[in-house]
């Protein structure tokens, strides 16, 4: 494998591949020249695990992630399925008439990442593929499992900031994703508050 097409993302490295012949996508952390050695190892080690974990589990709450075939330490790289889709940024930028469909189907992923007490930690619609009408999420690094109440608020906060900054005009259909969201949760009540506690933070800090 070389890096000649791969993509350098903020912190990942991602490049097409295959695997046992199935297309695959290997996402490597490459070296920060910034950190310590020992130290940028630590920190690779544990974001490469924890990726691969949350992404893991995240499938067996029934979302749509990327199937891991791989995990090398050694190079701090997760090989793992190829989604053949479209970013659902390019997709709500594009057809801003499918906005409510598609809004609802990221409530719903949404609901079960965070009834199985896992966050994602950097939900944007550029973390999120469409992938045969499906919503399939990835880029976990940031993510955590046994979220609390906190987590899953600032979880929610960061997708309605992602959402006001990335797509101007689509407020009622994000709208539609939360109705969604809360429709499909067990505890609509105290998210709502911490949202609002959030944002009553941010607002006086
Ligand atoms: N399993 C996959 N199948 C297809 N494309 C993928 C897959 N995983 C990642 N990608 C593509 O690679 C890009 C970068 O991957 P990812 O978001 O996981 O890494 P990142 O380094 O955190 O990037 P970012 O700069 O967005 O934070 C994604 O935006 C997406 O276009
Ligand atoms: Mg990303």
């Amino acid at each position: 494998m070389t890096y000649d097409d791969s993509i350098q993302g903020a912190e990942a490295t991602v490049v097409e591949d295959t695997f046992l012949g199935r297309r695959a996508l290997v996402k490597i952390r490459p070296p920060k020249s910034y950190r310590l050695t020992e130290l940028d190892d630590h920190i690779r080690t544990v974001r490469t695990k924890n990726e691969a974990k949350i992404m893991h589990d995240a499938r067996e709450a029934g979302v749509r992630t990327p199937c891991i075939y791989d995990i090398d330490l050694s190079k701090f790289s997760i090989t793992m399925e190829f989604i053949d889709g479209i970013a659902i940024k390019d997709v709500l930028d594009e057809h801003p008439e499918r906005a409510d469909e598609i809004c609802e189907k990221i409530g719903i992923a949404v609901s079960k990442l965070h009834s199985a007490g896992i966050c994602h930690g950097d939900l944007t619609t550029s973390n999120m593929i469409l992938e045969n009408d499906e919503v399939c999420l990835i880029d976990f690094s940031m993510g955590c499992t046994k979220a609390e109440l906190e987590d899953i608020g600032v979880d929610l906060r960061l997708l309605e900031r992602a959402f006001s900054s990335a797509h101007v005009g689509l407020e009622s259909s994000f709208e539609k994703l939360m109705e969604t969201y809360y429709a499909n949760v067990s505890n609509p009540k105290q998210v709502k508050k911490k949202l609002i506690d959030i944002k009553n933070r941010a607002r006086y800090t």
